[in-house]
């Protein structure tokens, strides 16, 4: 079972100088349902039953639903004033389902309190979701905060590795550039051949998103940025995604998300580099997240 042996941890300080070091080796995924892992922030704590706290009820009253009956599946929203105003950002993976959406919303709150006690400032990804609350306001800028986690599928690819990591590489620059450009929720999801290099895995599943308040050009960079580094992160693994508070990708050679692929790319032709731009690309849906999402339950 390839779920039961990932890591997971934040990206190691020799790898990205910006960030806090912090490694968390897991030797199971947490349970459906369970958190990926959370950021507690070091901006202060707040105190039992104050307004701050109040002010947090208030929002996770409202967000979970805000987010999930958008059509793009984010919401963001503030409360209160100076010094106890809290802002929040929700974002459901694009091919989440209404209700699977707001009840992870819902969860994030709590947990988010349970797991970075009386903190400020908390992040909590899940599979269907990530939300951030803070006193700060993270929501002036769509740049990240740089805060990314990492969960690696430790199998080891059989196919040679600089291939593999080469049509990884294909495959998820063609799934941001989708995002990015072509789909008003920044979602993309897409399947590329790969049985002429591996009959035995014959295709590789892609997934790339941003929150859908970011300009496409803006999405483009915060993916290629950490697309770039996926050979830095997971060479020759089966597996891998990078969770920001902005945009996301993951990768495995299994189907991960639900609904059809919204790209097919060719499988790279052994020997010769890959294929520079993707063929087959279905046409953009018209009129964006509404349909993609009675199209994908
Ligand atoms: C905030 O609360 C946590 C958990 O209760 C505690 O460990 C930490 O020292 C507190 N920080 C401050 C600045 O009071
Ligand atoms: C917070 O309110 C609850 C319920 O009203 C009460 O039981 C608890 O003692 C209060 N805690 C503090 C620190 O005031
Ligand atoms: C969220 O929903 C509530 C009602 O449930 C509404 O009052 C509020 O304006 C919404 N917030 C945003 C940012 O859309
Ligand atoms: C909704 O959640 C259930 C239970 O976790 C899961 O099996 C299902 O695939 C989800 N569906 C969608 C469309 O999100
Ligand atoms: C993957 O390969 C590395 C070295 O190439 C090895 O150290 C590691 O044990 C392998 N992992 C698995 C799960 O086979
Ligand atoms: C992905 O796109 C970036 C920027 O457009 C480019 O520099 C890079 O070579 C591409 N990677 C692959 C594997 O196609
Ligand atoms: C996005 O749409 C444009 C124009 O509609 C098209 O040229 C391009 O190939 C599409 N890109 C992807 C990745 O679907």
């Amino acid at each position: 079972n390839t779920m039961a042996s990932h890591h997971r941890g934040r990206i190691p300080s020799h790898l990205a100088p910006a960030v806090a070091l912090l490694f968390a080796f897991i030797i199971a995924l947490p349970a459906s349902g369970d958190p990926l892992g959370q950021l507690c922030g070091n901006s202060g704590n707040f105190t039992a039953n104050s307004t701050y706290q109040a002010n947090i009820r208030r929002l996770s009253a409202t967000l979970p639903k805000n987010a999930s009956s958008s059509p793009t599946l984010f919401a963001t929203d503030t409360f209160g004033t100076l010094p106890d105003i809290v802002y929040a950002l929700a974002l459901c993976r694009g091919d989440t389902s209404a209700a699977n959406c707001s009840q992870c919303v819902a969860t994030a709150f709590q947990d988010a309190q349970q797991r970075c006690p009386y903190n400020q400032d908390a992040t909590i990804f899940y599979d269907p979701c990530a939300l951030r609350f803070s006193n700060q306001n993270f929501l002036s800028s769509t740049n990240g905060d740089g805060t990314l986690l990492l969960l690696m599928n430790t199998q080891n690819v059989s196919a040679p590795v600089k291939v593999f990591n080469a049509a990884v590489g294909v495959l998820l620059n063609a799934t941001a550039n989708y995002a990015a450009a072509n789909s008003s929720r920044r979602f993309g999801t897409g399947e590329e051949g790969f049985e002429t290099v591996d009959k035995g895995t014959p295709k590789i599943y892609g997934l790339a998103q941003c929150t859908p308040d970011m300009a496409p050009a803006d999405c483009q960079t915060c993916l290629q940025g950490i697309i770039k580094r996926m050979p830095e992160f997971f060479s020759g693994k089966q597996g891998g995604r990078v969770l920001g508070l902005r945009c996301n990708y993951r990768y495995e050679q299994y189907r991960f998300f639900n609904g059809p692929s919204l790209l097919q790319l060719p499988a790279p032709s052994v020997g010769l580099a890959p294929a520079p731009a993707p063929a087959n690309v279905k046409p953009p849906p018209v009129g964006g997240g509404e349909k993609h999402r009675e199209q994908n339950g």
